[in-house]
């Protein structure tokens, strides 16, 4: 590793701490990750003030182990990098507040990066990047959408979410069934218990096919449907309410990469862990069509994707001030 070019990445932004270690923003020599799920479990979501104090008493922990992991030290570092935006605000900072102190301690340059962005980087930890331009499908708790992605910060929206996020219809649904959390495993454990599998639920924006997605509307429908048939067996009902949240992200990823006539398809999220999806996927994807998705750790919140995409930034000189501030909302445009 020598003439490696070697980050460091913190990411905070919602409910995972993680410290990563990162060689040319492709070899991961370390990725720790602390999960809080067990410390928001009993609330069935993320309670801001339990996430950032969390994060404060685990980052100086998980930095160490990386650092140990990768077998270097502080003066081994090239560059620091943090997720800045999007996220909860209070947890954001913990892990730029970290990365400023370890950039002006060691004189090292700091990136601050788009935690989306990041997500959309993480399948290249692990694979080689396709030629510009791709098709990227974010999916998780706090995010629905479709990019066009030209290269590196070079992303323009073309679809996303009028009202909830995929995840975030999971684990309400989840919450409602009584089947846990987070809501996203649980749903899909229980959907392939399912012995009927008939999808009686009413289907997401059957209209034409625009690019926008909805989840509002299906969580109604679960709760309407279990009121009229509370008998209804609850991995039956997870099953219908799977399939028809999941054929509405295939559906749109397809027609945009169609309409765009774009062959590579990034698929990133903590929603990409779903298996049923990947499934689906496969099966609508035509013999030209490249869908790239990262591994089920690198899906969910990670400092080593932070890194690996701080790497790009740091080698262009794209570096950041001490001055540079936390964001609740991504900085990634919007196609009018
Ligand atoms: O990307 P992520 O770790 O965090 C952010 O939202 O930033 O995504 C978490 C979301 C949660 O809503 C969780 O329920 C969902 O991803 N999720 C899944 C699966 N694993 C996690 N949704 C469906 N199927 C899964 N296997």
């Amino acid at each position: 590793m020598k003439n490696a070019v070697i980050g460091l990445g913190l990411e905070s932004s919602c409910d995972e701490t993680s410290a990563s270690i990162v060689a040319d923003g492709k070899t991961v020599l370390s990725n720790e990750i602390v999960s809080q799920i067990d410390l928001h479990r009993e609330y069935c979501g993320v309670v801001p003030e339990i996430a950032s104090r969390a994060h404060l008493e685990t980052i100086n922990i998980l930095i160490d182990r990386a650092l140990s992991r990768a077998g270097i030290g502080f003066a081994d570092l090239d560059y620091v990098s943090a997720t800045a935006r999007p996220g909860l605000i209070g947890s954001l900072l913990i892990a730029l507040q970290s990365s400023k102190a370890i950039s002006y301690a060691m004189g090292i340059p700091l990136i601050a990066v788009d935690h989306l962005e990041a997500h959309l980087y993480a399948p290249f930890l692990e694979k080689n990047m396709p030629a510009y331009p791709y098709i990227g499908l974010l999916i998780s708790g706090g995010n629905t959408a479709i990019y066009r992605v030209a290269g590196i910060g070079l992303i323009e929206t073309i679809g996303k979410t009028t009202d909830d996020a995929v995840g975030e219809a999971f684990d309400k649904v989840s919450k409602f069934l009584g089947l846990g959390y987070p809501g996203g495993p649980a749903i899909e454990k229980a959907a392939a218990m399912a012995v009927a599998k008939r999808v009686f639920l009413p289907k997401i924006l059957p209209g034409p096919d625009d690019r926008r997605f909805s989840y509002s509307g299906i969580k109604t429908a679960v709760i309407t449907h279990m009121k009229a048939h509370p008998d209804t067996d609850l991995n039956e009902i997870a099953y219908a309410f799977q399939e028809r949240a999941l054929e509405i992200l295939v559906r749109r990823v397809f027609s945009a990469a169609r309409d765009e006539k774009i062959a590579n398809i990034v698929i990133a999220g903590g929603v990409a862990a779903n298996g049923r999806l990947r499934e689906m996927l496969r099966d609508e994807s035509r013999p030209d069509e490249n869908i790239i998705i990262a591994s089920p750790l690198l899906c969910t919140d990670n400092a080593a994707m932070v890194c690996g995409l701080a790497y790009h930034y740091f080698i262009s000189g794209k570096h950041d001030g001490l001055d540079c501030d936390v964001h609740a909302r991504t900085a990634l445009s919007s196609r009018s």
